[in-house]
């Protein structure tokens, strides 16, 4: 069966060819043309957030209507849909996915999906103390929190107004709702935070947590402040081992796992680094993204994009959905193109999840 791929380029110029479904057996789990099994959906479910971090959006971020976003039905219908394309991960993202409507009850429905192993949750965490355990109670099962800084008038100048004490309430919520292994990110921004990496790499020594330190990646309108203030995860790590001591590598490593591990002499928790800029992990990809407006994503960094609202409200069958799906990812590009200068335009973090 040929499918008609609605591809949303920026120049309109198609790359490859739609109208031909990939040289693949047209059942099975959903692979790209590189070999790469794409298992693992991360779902934005708002383009809004109740912080405006400086790295992330620009303070006078404008969000989509609620009319042009997936309802719980339409993610649903995606979601079952990725799970019989072989998806057995689903993380859910935003802006900050706290603050949908009927996130307790999306998520069970999702957690009930048959095939749909894991069921995550990358957050602020400002809205944790209270949505933690029903979250639990739904069927989530772990969560990754942002946390930049331990300093609070830090936190405040990185998200603009955000209270750090409500994070902490949060964290402290997930762990008791048995949320674990607890990850937090930190993305170390020059002129922010680079000097707080010590103090957050030092939590992972008494506490069982993963703290996993981001390279600022570049994207749309903030781009160009980005670029200026990525740091280098060598200059990380290096701040890190001069106070804190050597850090090994954790053997066993999951090559799908774009943090590389490592820990502290005698700790009880992690320390990860994700090098997006400095040391790419396209190689074992496994992913790909569902904007809050209904696109498939198949790259963080890269603008190709392909419309399943459309299709969706236009009354397409389900099995229409998943070859629309199958194809986009045969599809999935290679990775980003940073080093060549190719930086995604089209969206700012906040609108794809991260
Ligand atoms: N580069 C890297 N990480 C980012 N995040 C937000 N914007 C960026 C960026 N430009 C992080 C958030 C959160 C996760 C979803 O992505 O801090 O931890
Ligand atoms: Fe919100 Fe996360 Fe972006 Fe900060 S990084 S503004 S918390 S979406």
């Amino acid at each position: 069966m040929a499918v008609r791929v609605p591809l949303l380029l920026p120049d309109e110029t198609l790359l490859w060819p739609v109208d031909a479904p990939p040289p693949t057996a047209v059942t099975g789990p959903a692979v790209d043309s590189y070999g790469r099994a794409i298992n693992y959906l991360r779902i934005s479910l708002t383009d809004a957030c109740n912080l405006r971090c400086v790295y992330c959006m620009p303070e006078d971020m404008r969000f989509q209507p609620r009319s042009a976003l997936l309802t719980d039905e339409e993610i649903l219908t995606i979601a079952r849909a990725a799970a019989e394309l072989g998806t057995t991960k689903i993380r859910l993202t935003g802006g900050e996915p706290t603050i949908r409507p009927g996130l307790v009850e999306l998520v069970r429905a999702l957690a009930r999906i048959p095939g749909i192993r894991e069921l995550a949750m990358t957050t602020n965490g400002l809205l944790l103390a209270e949505l933690a355990e029903p979250l639990a109670q739904a069927g989530l099962k772990r969560l990754n929190v942002s946390i930049d800084t331990l300093d609070p008038e830090k936190f405040r100048r990185i998200t603009r107004w955000g209270d750090l004490c409500r994070v902490w309430d949060g964290i402290a919520a997930a762990e008791a709702a048995g949320l674990n292994p607890l990850k937090l990110n930190v993305v170390v921004v020059r002129g922010f935070n680079e000097d707080e990496v010590v103090p957050l790499a030092r939590l992972s020594i008494e506490r069982p947590w993963h703290i996993r330190f981001i390279e600022l990646m570049p994207l749309g309108s903030v781009a160009e402040f980005q670029q200026g203030a990525v740091v280098p995860s060598h200059e990380t790590r290096a701040r890190i081992e001069a106070e804190l001591g050597p850090l090994m590598p954790v053997p066993g490593h999951d090559l799908r796992d774009p943090a590389r591990p490592y820990r502290l002499a005698g700790a009880r928790g992690q320390i990860g680094f994700i090098d997006t800029i400095t040391d790419p992990f396209c190689a074992g990809c496994n992913r790909y993204r569902l904007t809050a407006d209904g696109k498939l994503r198949l790259c963080l960094l890269r603008d190709r994009e392909v419309d399943l609202l459309t299709p969706l409200r236009n009354g397409c069958t389900f099995e229409e959905l998943k070859a629309l799906m199958r194809l986009a990812i045969w599809n999935k590009p290679w990775g980003h193109g940073l080093p060549e200068g190719d930086v995604p335009r089209a969206r700012v973090m906040s609108q794809i999840g991260g």
